[in-house]
């Protein structure tokens, strides 16, 4: 197997505050990773470490993306290498139309040029199989977008920028019932479609039931405490995390 992601005990300060202790985590190409864990285990500054969010400092560790060091690479490199981030909480930016900035953020990834037509169909395929509502294309990025709207958002932008590597942060969260089961399933076609790997942070297994992960790791205290295969998700629905204080 071919490793896409390789964290070797990464230690990680978010604003002088030591959040990520040693931390192990290995991805393989094509694969699905579920990371769940409490709240303020690390998870989100996981996330945001392999991105490069200037927010997070590495003290310690290494991340390898196909072998390569990334740490010191500012988060645009790391978007070149086929890395994507969805956001939990995704801002608002007025003024940043939605077509411009997918098109911007294409050329800046040099992906394949295509024709205009092709790419408006390709978003408009793309956003009526998220069930996006046509008007909210003419608006600015996630400007006034109610929560679900956000995240589903994100997950057009990642069938567009067409990412090796995404990291779902809680793409299920403020999620109606319905609105799960459309995420999950535009996530698995986009994985079918490009082989693409996930880690996919979730605190439920609602949208698991609509995915088949082969790795589950469960994050407490800036570490992976546990780790298996599915079995894992229904103990932890049974039985909660049951972590040692
Ligand atoms: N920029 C920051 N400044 C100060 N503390 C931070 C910062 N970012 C994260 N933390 C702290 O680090 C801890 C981990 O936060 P993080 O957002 O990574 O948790 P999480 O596992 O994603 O939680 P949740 O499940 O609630 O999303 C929290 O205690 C949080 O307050
Ligand atoms: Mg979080």
């Amino acid at each position: 197997m071919q490793l896409i992601l390789e964290i070797k005990n990464l230690h990680v300060d978010a604003e002088q505050r030591n959040v990520l202790k040693g931390l192990n985590l290995k991805v393989g190409d094509d694969e699905l990773h579920v990371l769940m864990g409490p709240n303020g285990s690390g998870k989100t500054t996981l996330a945001k470490t392999i991105m490069g969010h200037p927010q997070t400092h590495i003290t310690g560790g290494e991340i390898l993306v196909d072998g390569e060091a990334i740490n010191d690479l500012p988060p645009n490199e790391r978007a070149k290498k086929g890395i994507f981030l969805e956001f939990q909480n995704p801002v608002e930016i007025e003024g940043l139309g939605i077509v411009n900035f997918l098109n911007t953020a294409r050329g800046a990834l040099g992906k394949e040029k295509i024709s205009y037509k092709e790419f408006m169909g390709e978003i408009k395929a793309n956003s009526e199989s998220l069930r996006i509502r046509d008007d909210l294309m003419g608006r600015s990025l996630n400007y006034g977008f109610s929560g679900g709207e956000k995240k589903k958002m994100e997950i057009l932008q990642m069938a567009m920028l067409r990412p090796k590597f995404a990291i779902l942060d809680e793409p299920d969260s403020g999620l109606d019932v319905d609105a799960v089961k459309v995420v999950a399933e535009n996530i698995n076609a986009f994985r079918e479609k490009t082989h693409a790997s996930m880690l996919l942070i979730t605190h439920y297994s609602r949208i698991l039931n609509y995915m088949k992960p082969q790795f589950v790791h469960i994050m407490a205290d800036g570490k992976i405490v546990r780790e298996g295969g599915t079995k894992l998700l229904g103990q932890i629905e049974r039985e909660g995390y049951g972590l040692e204080e």
